[in-house]
């Protein structure tokens, strides 16, 4: 069968990540999908920066637009971010030229979600995004072909690497803030603008993601309750693990008889649970359902590696020919739920 040719925009910590997978792990891919998987371009804003990787066997194009349109690019992977302008643009020109999408976009497909679903539906075409919530962990896939025949009552979770890299780090190693935050920098875990990581902005795109394809609804990034870390204090740390406690970005989100009810808020976690041991870039995600009841995916939330993994899966996926809509069911079917705060007394 004919190979799988990638257009890859946005060559930073996972674009470089994602080349570097399809250069290692060329054998491996192609017995698993019986497909070779190659790239014909790729775009960035800077042509002559050293990004430690060889990129002299792939076409340069420096309009993402113009690669996402390419004739020899069958999946156009979209690694630059942004809720709106190139990213949105190259996605919304791959789509009508015919071409599918992968992205770790969780900005743009929590605000536009519906829109380029409905765009993609109508080219025909397929949008995934496993690696836009919670990284390397491949919780798309466990909702919407794992646990395809649970109705999902509750979904949850930490799922901000910074925000759990900075938490954790400030009480385990005592240091301050800016210091743990250039580390979370290093690691490659900040978004290009870091107010959406320490905003709980980030944490909440990627719950909105999560209702979406767990109830069925479309996705409604306004509708959660968002606060992030930035007013947590290292004396708000000293008090909480006083107490036998620790302080978690946590998402929370379930829909009810009132409707959806989504919250991404610093909570108070015991210690000792699961969720209280999470240290690092680590993110943690409960999922329950009414035939499965609970599933604890956790692993790592952010970086090179992990997130080029899941954007691979799904490449993998479209190389198998493995095509689930966008929400994991036709744009048509999805629900607008009220969100529940707005309803309440
Ligand atoms: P980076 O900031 O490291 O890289 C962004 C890349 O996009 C850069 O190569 C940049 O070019 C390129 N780019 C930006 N604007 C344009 C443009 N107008 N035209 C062409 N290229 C452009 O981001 P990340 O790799 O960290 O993140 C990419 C996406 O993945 C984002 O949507 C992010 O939210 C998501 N994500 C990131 C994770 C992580 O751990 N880092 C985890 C999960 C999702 P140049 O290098 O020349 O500046
Ligand atoms: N900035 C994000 C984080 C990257 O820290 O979790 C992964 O989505």
């Amino acid at each position: 069968t004919a190979t799988l040719r990638l257009g890859i925009a946005g060559l930073g910590t996972v674009g470089v990540g994602v080349v570097k997978i399809v250069r290692k792990q060329a054998a491996l891919l192609a017995q698993r999908t019986g497909r070779d998987i190659t790239i014909s371009a790729v775009s960035a804003r800077n042509a002559t920066k050293d990004r430690g990787i060889n990129l002299s066997g792939y076409d340069w194009e420096a309009d993402p637009v113009a690669l996402a349109q390419r004739d020899d690019v069958d999946v156009f992977v979209e690694l630059m971010g942004g809720t709106d302008g190139p990213a949105k643009d190259a996605t919304e020109a791959a789509l009508a030229a015919g071409k599918d999408v992968v992205t770790a976009n969780k900005a743009m497909l929590a605000i536009h979600g519906r829109d380029l679903a409905e765009q993609a539906e109508s080219a025909g075409r397929v949008i995934r995004f496993e690696a836009a919530v919670a990284g390397g962990i491949p919780v798309i896939k466990t909702v919407t072909e794992g646990l395809a025949a649970n109705e999902i009552t509750r979904v949850m979770g930490v799922m901000n690497g910074t925000c759990n890299y900075i938490l954790t780090r400030m009480e385990s190693a005592g240091l301050p803030y800016e210091k743990v935050f250039e580390e979370a920098d290093d690691l490659g875990y900040l978004e290009a603008d870091p107010t959406l990581d320490v905003g709980g902005i980030d944490a909440g795109h990627k719950l909105a993601l999560l209702s979406a394809i767990g109830f069925g609804t479309v996705p409604d990034f306004d509708g959660i309750e968002i606060e992030g870390i930035e007013r947590i204090t290292i004396e708000d740390i000293r008090q909480a693990a006083d107490m036998g406690y620790r302080i978690k970005l946590l998402g929370v989100a379930q829909l009810t008889g009132r409707g959806l009810e989504q919250r991404m808020q610093p909570c108070l976690v015991p210690a000792s649970s699961p969720l209280g041991q999470l240290e690092g870039g680590t993110n943690m995600v409960v999922i329950e359902g009414d035939s499965v009841q609970q599933i604890v995916l956790r692993g790592p939330g952010a970086g090179e590696g992990p997130t080029a993994s899941a954007v691979m899966a799904d490449v993998c996926d479209l190389a198998r020919g493995i095509r689930i809509p966008t929400f994991g069911q036709p744009v048509s079917t999805l629900r607008t739920a009220p969100s529940a705060s707005s309803v309440l007394p």
